[in-house]
């Protein structure tokens, strides 16, 4: 190619390299020296000189988390449309309606198609009305809102976390779970107000349990987040999304599977400092985490039990689940875990005993409340045994 080149003066170019030169090293030197004496340093955790992550590229993450991600990445408007959502491309838009729609539907207006959704969302509403008495759908609304405000949790811990993970894959995952959990929050939200009936604040339970997470230290907010959290948002999706108008549940409920994985997989790669795993009051701080979903589980135990599930028997499904995550992750020792299990399930009892008539003993641990039949095959993939 031939082009034309310009004059330039060379010495005062290798003057300004020069100062660039010297201003960098002083830069990097005096950072270098306040990150290893504990006063600030380089905010971001980023290797400019091998145009990399610190913790390099861990293309095993990226690829079980991001690409994976992105595979499966769901889009709101072909599975609600009856939703504002139009975050459908063209190809995708047509595929679904190739495959729901007849062939006069494709040659819909703007307007057509406005009043078509227009109508979907009041067939959407009057399924849920045939499909629900008001008390049911007050339950839902009451269950679902309580994991609504999960996902704005969830959408604010996977961000923060960002600077906390090594690795260009670990933070591709990490993108794709903030992406997710922004569509999980805008799309939950629209589902429970088309209930209709007036969504519940966050209790104080849940209060408790995600501030604390949101607040935690380094990484164990992927213990309070993605064990934890995810695992009782997981479980009330795997609850929930055989009931009617619920079907889009099944697609969260796939996220949260991948959600819930990243941990383990990331400490696989990078894992956590012993003192960090093995240290019994960092453990207990982890495991006083959790102490709030106890009188939470208490607190919907109505709208749990409108229904048809046990809270108990959903606790206990839970909080198996969590453990053995958390065993697996790290986080937790297979003793400790044990004790907690036994402990949990002993309180639970207690409870029941002293608000049931009748109550004998039981192994709530040991029980599944996850309805569908791919939700479960999704949970063994995740959970083993313990699913
Ligand atoms: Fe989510
Ligand atoms: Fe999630």
């Amino acid at each position: 190619m031939d082009i034309p080149q310009l004059p330039f003066n060379r010495r005062a170019a290798a003057i300004n390299r020069s100062i660039e030169e010297a201003t960098n090293t002083a830069l990097r030197v005096w950072d270098t020296v306040l990150g290893r004496t504990g006063f600030g340093g380089r905010a971001a955790h980023y290797d400019d000189v091998h145009y990399e992550f610190i913790g390099g590229p861990s293309d095993v993450l990226r690829k079980k988390h991001y690409d994976k991600s992105l595979r499966l990445l769901w889009k709101a408007e072909p599975v609600l449309p009856w939703a504002s959502f139009r975050d459908a491309s063209d190809v995708e838009r047509q595929a679904h309606e190739r495959a729901i729609f007849d062939l006069a539907d494709k040659n819909m207006t703007g307007e057509e198609r406005e009043a078509r959704t227009r109508i979907q969302s009041e067939e959407f509403r009057a399924l849920l009305d045939r499909s629900y008495t008001p008390e049911q759908k007050r339950a839902v609304v009451s269950v679902l809102a309580a994991i609504g405000h999960g996902e704005a949790y969830a959408w604010l811990v996977s961000a923060s976390l960002m600077n906390e993970v090594k690795s260009t894959g670990a933070r591709a995952a990490l993108t794709m779970q903030i992406v997710e959990e922004a569509k999980h929050f805008v799309v939950m939200r629209e589902l429970v107000q088309a209930f209709g009936v007036p969504v519940p604040r966050q209790s104080a339970w849940e209060y408790l349990m995600l501030e604390r997470t949101l607040k935690a230290k380094g990484l164990d907010r992927f213990f309070g987040m993605n064990v934890l959290v995810e695992t009782i948002a997981l479980s009330i999706f795997g609850l929930l999304s055989t009931h009617p108008g619920l079907e889009v549940l099944r697609l969260f409920h796939l996220d949260e599977s991948r959600h819930t994985a990243l941990p383990a997989n990331y400490f696989k790669e990078f894992p956590m400092a012993e003192r960090d795993a093995m240290s019994r009051r960092r453990q207990l701080t982890r495991m006083s985490m959790a102490l709030p979903a106890l009188p939470l589980v208490m607190y919907l135990e109505p709208e749990l039990a409108v229904l048809g599930i046990d809270a108990f028997d959903f606790a206990g499904s839970v909080m198996r689940k969590t453990f053995h995550l958390s065993v697996r992750s790290g986080f937790l020792d297979q003793r400790l875990a044990k004790r907690q299990s036994e402990a949990f399930n002993r309180l639970l009892n207690l409870y029941c005993k002293a608000t049931r008539p009748g109550h004998q003993f039981k192994d709530f641990m040991s029980a599944d409340t996850t309805q569908g039949e791919k939700e479960r095959a999704v949970e063994r993939d995740i959970y083993g045994a313990a699913a």
